[in-house]
């Protein structure tokens, strides 16, 4: 069987803050902030769960599918609004659901776990055959806007997706992977703002990223070259550009969304999924390799096809 996607929708707080605007607190230019990671402008405001709501309730409408056709919701959060319960609660409530539903925090790949998650439970017997994935973050609500190191690429945005199952296989392969070990290089303690080491998330991403797609296409049996439309996590342009030039994709089959949304953690590749869609190079049969690293370390790979 495969999951399939059946609908799309996403949300983007209205508040549009520019590089222009960061350097009138910070010592920091837009000049700068565009060559060191491609980011032009972002989005900021809303909770999670808002964001999730939106998004989801669109990923609906776009669907054509009830709320109370949904038989389980899964949703990628960095940014839970509440301790307890899971923001997935609120979200259930939010948009009238009637079945299970629960978080997943594997930072900026947790979108991507997400969706292996949904498809391995499609399988299950009595599994559920419509699965709402909703990756939603408000990483402006972690984010210390003194530190240029960290507020000019932190932001937020929901993305969703209604997987729907069907006979015809469409995982073709997949890799997960973290190294706990990395903690240190990126995390946020409770009542704190997030730290990072740039450098050091910026290097061991490229490594993870590559080989995790090169894990995920041998066990589909295909190579680079084999995929139409690479969807990865958007942390920044160079990352991505060091990712396709060492697998030898070419630039033009990915699809980005960083420069007018900034690192929105869960929420970039669903926002990349809008964007492929909108451009209209998601056509059916087409190979999609989605790809997100984050704290954790974590990272993930789906190749998918459409
Ligand atoms: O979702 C996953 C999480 N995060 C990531 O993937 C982030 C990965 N890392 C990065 O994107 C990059 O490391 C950053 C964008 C954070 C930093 O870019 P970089 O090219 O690695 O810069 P750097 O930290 O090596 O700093 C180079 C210089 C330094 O000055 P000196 O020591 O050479 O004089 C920094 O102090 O740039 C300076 N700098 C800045 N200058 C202007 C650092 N941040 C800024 C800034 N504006 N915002």
């Amino acid at each position: 069987m495969g999951a399939h996607v059946r609908g799309v929708g996403t949300a983007l707080p209205e508040r549009v803050v520019t590089n222009d605007d960061l350097a009138a607190t910070m010592d920091t230019s837009d000049d700068w902030i565009r060559e060191r990671t491609g980011i032009r402008e972002r989005r900021v405001g809303g909770t999670t769960g808002q964001l999730a709501i939106e998004a989801g309730a669109k990923a609906l409408a776009d669907a054509g599918v009830d709320p109370a056709e949904v038989d389980l919701l899964v949703l990628s959060t960095t940014t839970p609004d509440q301790r307890t319960p899971a923001t997935s609660a609120a979200v259930h409530a939010g948009l009238g659901l009637r079945c299970g539903a629960f978080d997943v925090n594997a930072a900026c790949a947790g979108f991507t776990y997400a969706w292996v998650a949904a498809n391995g439970m499609m399988e299950l017997p009595h599994g559920p055959r419509r699965v709402l994935v909703i990756g939603a973050d408000a990483l402006s609500t972690i984010t210390d806007w003194t530190d240029r190191s960290t507020a000019i690429l932190f932001a937020d945005a929901a993305g969703a997706v209604v997987l729907e199952h069907r006979p015809e296989p469409n995982l073709l392969g997949w890799d997960l992977g973290a190294d706990g070990s990395l903690v240190p290089i990126l995390y946020c303690d409770h009542g704190d703002t997030l730290k990072m080491e740039g450098r050091e998330v910026f290097k061991r991403a490229v490594r993870a990223v590559v080989a995790s797609v090169e894990n995920a296409l041998e066990r589909a049996g295909l190579t680079p070259d084999d995929i139409d439309v690479l969807l990865p996590h958007q942390a920044n342009i160079r990352i991505i550009e060091a990712v396709c030039s060492r697998l030898g994709i070419p630039a033009d089959k990915t699809v980005n969304v960083i420069e007018t949304t900034g690192n929105t953690s869960s929420a970039t590749i669903p926002l990349c999924i809008d964007a492929a869609r909108s451009a209209g190079v998601l056509h059916e049969g087409r190979i999609v390799c989605m790809t997100g690293f984050g704290a954790g370390m974590t990272w993930a790979t789906t190749v998918v096809r459409w």
